[in-house]
C-alpha cells in the first residue's frame, strides 16, 4: 500500500451505524466524505468531532436515489480529495409491520432508498472507485431469519447482496472488492424508532451474546473490508449478530 492518503465516501453518515464508520474510516486515515439527506447539523457534528481528532471529512448532501446527486456526491469529493477510493453504501431506511398493511408510500421509499440507492452508489463507484478500491454495502441479517414485519425491507437488502456478488465479478479484474456486511439488531434509530421496549427486549433475549449491537461492532468490519489486509475477500457478505442468526 501507498503511503497516500486515501479517500472514502460513506452514505447516511449522520448518525447511526454510518457515523460510526465515517469516524472509524477517518481514524484509520482515509480522507470521509459524510453523506447524508436531511439532516446537515447531525452531519457536521459527525464532521466535527473527526476533525477534533485530527481527521480531516467533509458533509455533503445527496439524497442516494436521485441518481444525478450521486453523480455530484463523487464529483465534489474527487473536486476536495482527488479520488475515491473506498464507497460504502450505508444510507438505508425501514418500516415495521405486516406486509398487508404496509402503504404503497413505504413501499416506494423503501424500493427508492435502499435498492434504487445501492444502485445508484453501485453503478457510479463501479465507473469512478480507484483501481484496487472497494465497494462496501449494507444488508441485514434478517436474510436468514426472515422475521414477521420486515418484507419489504428484507426484500430490498436481498436485492442488494444479490448485486453484490454480481459486481465483486465483474470487477475483480481492477482489484475492485465488492462485500456486503449484515447486521443484527444494533441500537440506532432505524432499530429502536417504532418498537415497543418489549419487543426490544425480546430481540436482545434471541442474541446469544446478550446484547444489541452498537455501531462502532459494524464499522470494524467496514474497516477491515476497507483495509490491505482484506485484499482476497471478494464477493461476501458478512452477518454480524452477536449468534442470533
Ligand atoms: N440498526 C440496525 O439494527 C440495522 C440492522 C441491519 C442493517 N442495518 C442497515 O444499516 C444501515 C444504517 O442503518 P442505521 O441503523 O444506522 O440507520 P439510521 O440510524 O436511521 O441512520 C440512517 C442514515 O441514513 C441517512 N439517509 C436516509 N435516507 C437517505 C437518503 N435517501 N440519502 C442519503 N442518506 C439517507 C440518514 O440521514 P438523514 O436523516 O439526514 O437523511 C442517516 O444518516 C442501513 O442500510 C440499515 O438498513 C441496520
Amino acid at each position: 500500500m501507498s503511503n497516500e492518503t486515501k479517500t472514502a465516501i460513506v452514505t447516511g453518515a449522520s448518525r447511526g451505524i454510518g457515523a460510526a464508520i465515517a469516524r472509524r474510516l477517518a481514524t484509520d486515515g482515509f480522507h470521509t466524505v459524510v453523506n447524508y439527506a436531511a439532516i446537515a447539523a447531525q452531519a457536521e457534528e459527525v464532521v466535527a468531532a473527526i476533525a477534533a481528532a485530527s481527521g480531516r471529512a467533509l458533509a455533503l448532501r445527496a439524497d442516494v436515489s436521485d441518481p444525478q446527486a450521486v453523480a455530484d456526491l463523487f464529483e465534489r469529493t474527487e473536486a476536495e480529495f482527488g479520488t475515491v477510493d473506498v464507497l460504502v453504501n450505508n444510507a438505508g431506511v425501514t418500516t415495521f409491520g405486516p406486509l398487508s398493511d404496509v402503504s404503497d408510500e413505504d413501499y416506494h421509499r423503501l424500493i427508492a432508498v435502499n435498492l434504487t440507492g445501492t444502485f445508484n452508489g453501485m453503478r457510479e463507484g463501479a465507473r469512478r472507485v480507484r483501481e484496487g478500491g472497494r465497494i462496501i454495502n449494507l444488508s441485514t441479517s434478517i436474510i436468514g431469519h426472515y422475521s414477521p414485519g420486515n418484507a419489504v425491507y428484507t426484500a430490498t437488502k436481498a436485492a442488494v447482496e444479490a448485486m453484490t456478488r454480481i459486481l465483486a465479478k465483474e470487477l475483480g479484474s481492477r482489484r475492485i472488492t465488492v462485500n456486503a456486511v449484515a447486521p443484527g439488531p444494533v441500537a440506532t434509530e432505524l432499530l429502536l424508532a417504532g418498537r415497543s421496549p418489549e419487543l426490544i427486549q425480546r430481540l436482545t433475549n434471541e442474541i446469544p451474546l446478550g446484547r444489541l449491537g452498537q455501531p462502532e461492532d459494524i464499522a470494524r468490519i467496514v474497516s477491515f473490508l476497507a483495509s490491505a489486509e482484506s485484499g482476497w475477500v471478494n464477493g461476501q457478505v458478512i452477518r454480524a449478530n452477536g449468534g442470533r442468526n
